[in-house]
This record gives C-alpha cells, sequence and structure tokens, in this order.
C-alpha cells in the first residue's frame, strides 16, 4: 500500500468522518448496538465512545487498512467493551456464521468494492434475530444532486479511497436479503449535498 493511502487517506478520513453532523449521526445510532458487534469497516474507531457498554458484550471489528488499524488501536485502548481488531474486508468476514448480534455498518458500504459479496457475508454471520445497524452516504434523492454526484464520484473514488457517491443503499440493503426495518434519509445539515445524503437504519435477516 502507498504513502497516500495508509498515511495521509486515514487522517483525511478522520477528519471527514468526526464532523459535528456525523457524530450526532454515531451518537443516534451506534447505541442500537447489542450483544457480541461486528464492525465492518471500523475505520480510526470513531464509534467506540458511541456503544452502550451495558448491551454490548465485545466487538469485532474488521478493517483491511494498516494505517487506519493504527489510528484505532489507539481508540482501543481504555475501552470498557473487550474489542477485537482483525484485518480482514467485509468481502470475507473472519466470523462464524449466525455468531453475530448486531452488525455495524457507518459510512462503510460506500467503499467496499465488492458489496454484494460483502452485504452477503453480514447476513452470514449474523443470528437469525439479529440486527444491521447503517448510517451510509450514497445517492441522493433529487436528479440534480444525483446528476452530480454521478459527474464527480470518479475524481471522489481516487482521493476518496474508493468511496462511491450514488450507491443507492437501502435498495442495495433488500436486495441482499435483508428487511429493512426503520429507514431515514436526508441531507445532513452543513455538508455537502453530493456526499451528506445519509441512509440510516435498522434491518434484520430475510
Ligand atoms: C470512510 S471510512 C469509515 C470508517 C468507519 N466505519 C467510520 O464510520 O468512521 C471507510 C472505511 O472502509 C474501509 N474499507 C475499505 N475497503 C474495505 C473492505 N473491502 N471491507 C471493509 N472495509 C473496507 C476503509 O479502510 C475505511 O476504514
Amino acid at each position: 500500500m502507498g504513502f497516500y493511502s495508509e498515511r495521509i487517506l486515514p487522517n483525511l478520513i478522520a477528519c471527514a468522518c468526526g464532523t459535528r453532523p456525523i457524530l450526532k449521526q454515531r451518537r443516534l445510532m451506534v447505541p442500537e448496538a447489542r450483544g457480541r458487534v461486528l464492525e465492518v469497516g471500523m475505520g480510526s474507531g470513531t464509534n467506540l465512545p458511541f456503544y452502550d457498554p451495558q448491551s454490548v458484550t465485545g466487538i469485532v471489528g474488521v478493517e483491511p487498512s494498516a494505517g487506519m488499524r493504527t489510528k484505532a488501536r489507539r481508540a482501543i485502548a481504555g475501552q470498557a467493551i473487550p474489542v477485537e481488531l482483525i484485518d480482514a474486508p467485509g468481502e470475507a468476514l473472519p466470523v462464524e456464521d449466525r455468531s453475530i448480534d448486531t452488525v455495524l455498518l457507518t459510512f462503510t458500504l460506500c467503499t467496499i468494492p465488492d458489496f454484494q459479496l460483502a452485504l452477503s457475508e453480514m447476513r452470514r454471520v449474523l443470528k437469525p434475530e439479529g440486527r444491521l445497524v447503517f448510517v451510509e452516504h450514497g445517492l441522493a434523492r433529487d436528479a440534480g444532486i444525483a446528476r452530480w454526484q454521478h459527474r464527480i464520484e470518479p475524481v471522489w473514488k481516487a482521493i476518496g479511497g474508493g468511496c462511491h457517491l450514488t450507491r443507492p443503499m437501502d435498495k442495495l440493503i433488500a436486495e441482499a436479503g435483508f428487511r429493512i426495518d426503520r429507514l431515514e434519509a436526508d441531507y445532513l445539515p452543513g455538508t455537502p449535498k453530493f456526499s451528506g445524503y445519509v441512509y440510516k437504519g435498522l434491518a434484520g435477516v430475510r
């Protein structure tokens, strides 16, 4: 991996994913996690302070970027909840079938190259009554903004570590065999509309 992706990009992502409107979404959704949690694309561990230690027994974090794992290890130090951080992609989760109560997915499905395979892996590891908790940015509802997202995406992907702007997150999650139980989709305040249309919700295994 190059200097940009392992040294510069982790800092850029940590800043972009730590704005006040994004932290607010984390504060709203991360406490929905229960039991044994799998966090896919743990990044720099920005979600860790938002887990409820009364509800979560342990966290498995998978993160394929060494630069991100270095930052996550700092966030993990001193955590009350046990956290295991593993070098793995969402497309090959090193977790047994039906062993996870909550999969947490925040601002990661936009970047996973084979999102269909990754979603099928998440479905595989969830217990039948388990839940997917998601907060993901994606394709905007307004045609004018969506057109701009398509135009900007090639450059955005190149500088953003493969981040896509045009994925219709609710549709992708439903097509992967999840039942969407709760969904809100709207623009984040104080965030450019092309990157700030956020889908957040809860889904169960169909
Ligand atoms: C925008 S960051 C979000 C990080 C974190 N989930 C958060 O909410 O702050 C996207 C993350 O996805 C990770 N990623 C990239 N490819 C991945 C893959 N194939 N499977 C899982 N995570 C991946 C990146 O390394 C990065 O940490």
